[in-house]
């Protein structure tokens, strides 16, 4: 190539303020140049190879510092929070007991070296001893099927299927969250929860169709114990998170406890599709509900506590030509176990992006905007390094946070997820487009061919990690996305011992070509926010996902008898209009950009604030109804594997029939659809 760094730093300086080093495009083409497989195996190597939860990251942390400033980010620090942070004992325990003879001990880990055993953050301390029942997926409908076949639910333990991460079940509509499945239990009256995942998440990629468990082959480990949150630390210490014991397991666990069940109660195969489709059969499961009985009991104690310590975020900054226009770059280091793929590929693509801008800094170059990258820690326990580093910086980073590029999970199988809000959703359909996919099926093909081929082509609502925070706290507009475990991939063992260095160089990503994507990903699309002179975001695309997500909901919903949608429909199409025109106005200031008068500096000056600004005209002080913290009215707090839907106040209140609640929620919207009308009208030109 070329072109250098420095050689288009020469041809700079348009107007005052405007010291465009490169168009956005050759900082995308020169970036991508740079990153390499063999730094990104390095830093995945190292992060892997010890325990490293939230608060346990010192290390990690000092070490990730050391290499964003040889890089060449020299500001960059390591910034520590104090708080809680908890930790389980080695006093768990869960047992089948027969007649006081115990049949089954479960070993409640799965990795040697010191990582976590099983655990759910947060989780009530308990010993109690109790008949169980196997209860599906533990959603409202399982109970009621229970409860229809004569299973008393009361007193019970219930054995679940965890239906977190796994794109099978989504495909089927039974995703569910770990913090539902357990808040459902307690809801019924259960004693306590332990949760297995069975195989039925992987389908096709079982032992039934002939894939053997890792490490001989892709399916899942027996022994894989999948933790958890369930949180955050503020729910918990007003008393929010469940109060029943509750306790992760292996589905090698899981055999002894279900197959004491066979002949005990209703089969599941006679409950309805819901509750087919169990892959333990094959281990001699019949998956008979009970209850247990009389005489076989679990006895199950949970014992975890929190202690005073730190959570250790990394943050590096490379100053832009303009100090007040930011855009951010986060991933999170702390992990339940290794963590190759959550979230350590995020970790270790994150290094190769600070690489590539490092090496741009070093051959002269300097962005037009500021970048800062970011490394949480304590995002697993309710992301609590990036909310302290927010709470710390909150006025500054209000004003001038254009955007949050968040990646959790950068290479852990073939599917690309994206969440967005739609004000980016131009800025990631435009990376996807410069990124080459992997997974070519003809020469040539983008990230956004192969991606829109897979029929899954929508982007999700905002969220995922960190992202979570800056929405919920600051209203700023975020991305989250990266490679994950798709139908026909590799059983990625999400948040447990065996999310090792070994699955990622076997299964999950050989050749670190998912990892590259990602960097090559996040890169363009950094480049692209921060070079531009003119935000390359959309209102349109805003207001016409706001038109969806409204209709979508009252076409499900008989709810618009009782709660007329006809305000949100005419705020959203005054929105729509506004949007268009001041969308196309900034389009025309972009044409007009050799030009140098004050009147245009200013005229790009306010167009970029408006677009910055947009989102946080969202915020509402009072927060979601069921967390006060989150304050974006649109979204909720979703994982980057779950999928949320849009309007979550309202919804909810729909679904629930609380009429008056719902009204509320109309109107807050309604208000601050207006606000953001207003907000791009008053700079209307
Ligand atoms: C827990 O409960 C079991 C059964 O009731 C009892 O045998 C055991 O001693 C208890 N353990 C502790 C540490 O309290
Ligand atoms: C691309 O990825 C999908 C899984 O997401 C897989 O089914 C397909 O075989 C892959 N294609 C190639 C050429 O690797
Ligand atoms: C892919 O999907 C996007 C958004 O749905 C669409 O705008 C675009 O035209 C599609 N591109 C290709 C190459 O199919
Ligand atoms: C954050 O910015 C919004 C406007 O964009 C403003 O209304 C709000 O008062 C600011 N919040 C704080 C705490 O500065
Ligand atoms: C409706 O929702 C509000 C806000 O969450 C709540 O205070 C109220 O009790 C609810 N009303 C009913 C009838 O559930």
């Amino acid at each position: 190539m070329t072109v250098t760094f420095s050689s288009l730093l020469a041809q700079t300086v348009l107007c005052w303020k405007s010291f465009q080093a490169l168009s956005s495009l050759d900082a995308i083409q020169l970036l991508l140049s740079v990153p390499s497989a063999e730094s990104i195996r390095e830093s995945s190597a190292f992060y892997t190879s010890n325990p490293h939860f939230a608060g346990q990251g010192w290390d990690q942390a000092k070490w990730t510092q050391e290499k964003w400033k040889n890089f060449g980010v020299h500001d960059t620090q390591v910034i520590s929070y104090n708080t809680e942070l908890p930790a389980p004992t080695d006093q768990q325990r869960l047992a089948l007991i027969r007649d006081s003879e115990v049949l089954y001990e479960a070993p409640l880990t799965d990795s040697v070296g010191g990582f976590f055993p099983a655990f759910y953050s947060f989780v009530t301390n308990a010993n109690i001893t109790a008949p169980y029942i196997f209860a599906n997926f533990g959603s409202d409908e399982d109970y009621d099927d229970l409860v229809e076949n004569g299973v008393d639910l009361v007193g019970n333990i219930a054995v679940l299927k965890s239906a977190d991460a796994s794109s099978y079940l989504k495909t089927l509509g039974l995703g569910k969250s770990r913090e539902v499945q357990i808040r459902n239990a307690q809801e019924r009256g259960l004693a306590g929860v332990i949760m297995y995942p069975d195989p039925q998440n992987d389908n096709p990629i079982t032992e039934s169709n002939g894939y053997a468990p890792y490490p001989d082959g892709p399916a899942r480990p027996a022994k894989m114990i999948e933790r958890g949150g369930i949180g955050p630390l503020d729910s918990y210490k007003s008393g929010l998170t469940p109060k029943i014991p509750c306790i992760p397991i292996s589905y090698a666990d899981a055999i002894p406890i279900l197959s004491a069940l066979n002949g005990y109660g209703p089969l599941a195969s006679d409950l309805g599709s819901r509750w087919h489709g169990g892959e333990l059969a094959i281990h001699d499961v019949h998956y008979n509900v009970g209850p247990s009985p009389p005489g076989l009991i679990l006895n199950l104690k949970t014992e975890a506590y929190l202690h005073p310590g730190q959570v250790h975020n990394v943050v590096g900054k490379i100053p832009g030509f303009l100090s007040d226009e930011v855009v951010i770059l986060g991933n999170h280091r702390d992990a339940w176990g290794p963590g190759a793929g959550d979230p350590n590929s995020g970790s270790a693509a994150l290094n190769e992006v600070v690489r590539s801008f490092g090496a741009a800094v070093r051959r002269g170059w300097k962005p037009y905007r500021t970048i800062i990258f970011a490394s949480w820690d304590g995002e697993e326990i309710g992301q609590l390094g990036s909310f302290s580093w927010i709470q710390e910086h909150f006025k500054w980073l209000n004003v001038t946070v254009v955007a949050y590029l968040n990646v959790v999970v950068a290479g852990a199988g073939r599917n690309f997820h994206v969440k967005a809000s739609p004000l980016l959703y131009k800025t990631a359909l435009n990376a996807m487009t410069y990124v080459q996919s992997p997974n070519q099926t003809v020469v040539g093909q983008s990230v956004l061919d192969v991606w829109n081929n897979t029929g899954t082509g929508a982007i999700g609502t905002a969220g995922g990690g960190d992202a979570i925070r800056f929405q919920g706290l600051l209203c700023a507009s975020t991305v989250d996305f990266g490679f994950s475990q798709g139908l026909e991939d590799s059983v990625f063992p999400y948040h447990s011992g065996l999310d090792d260095f070994n699955w990622m160089t076997k299964y999950g990503d050989p050749n670190w070509e998912y990892h590259l994507t990602s960097v090559r990903l996040w890169l363009a699309m950094a480049a692209h926010l921060s070079e531009s002179l003119i935000l390359d975001m959309h209102a349109t695309d805003y207001a016409e996902a706001l038109g969806k997500w409204i209709n979508d909901l009252f076409k499900d919903q008989k709810g618009s008898e009782f709660c007329d949608p006809k305000a949100l429909h005419d705020a959203v199409s005054r929105f729509a209009q506004v949007a268009q025109r001041f969308d196309r106005s900034a389009a025309s200031l972009e044409v007009q950009r050799q030009g140098c008068s004050p009147h245009l500096r200013r005229a790009i000056d306010e167009t970029n604030q408006a677009y910055i600004q947009l989102e946080r005209a969202f915020y509402h002080e009072s927060g979601l109804d069921s967390r006060p913290s989150f304050h974006h009215v649109l979204f909720e707090a979703a994982p980057w594997h779950t999928e949320k839907p849009a309007l979550p106040g309202l919804r909810r209140s729909l679904e629930s029939g609380n009429w008056t609640n719902a009204e509320n929620w109309r109107d807050i919207i309604v208000s601050k659809v207006l606000k953001a009308a207003n907000l791009l009208e008053g700079l209307d030109r």
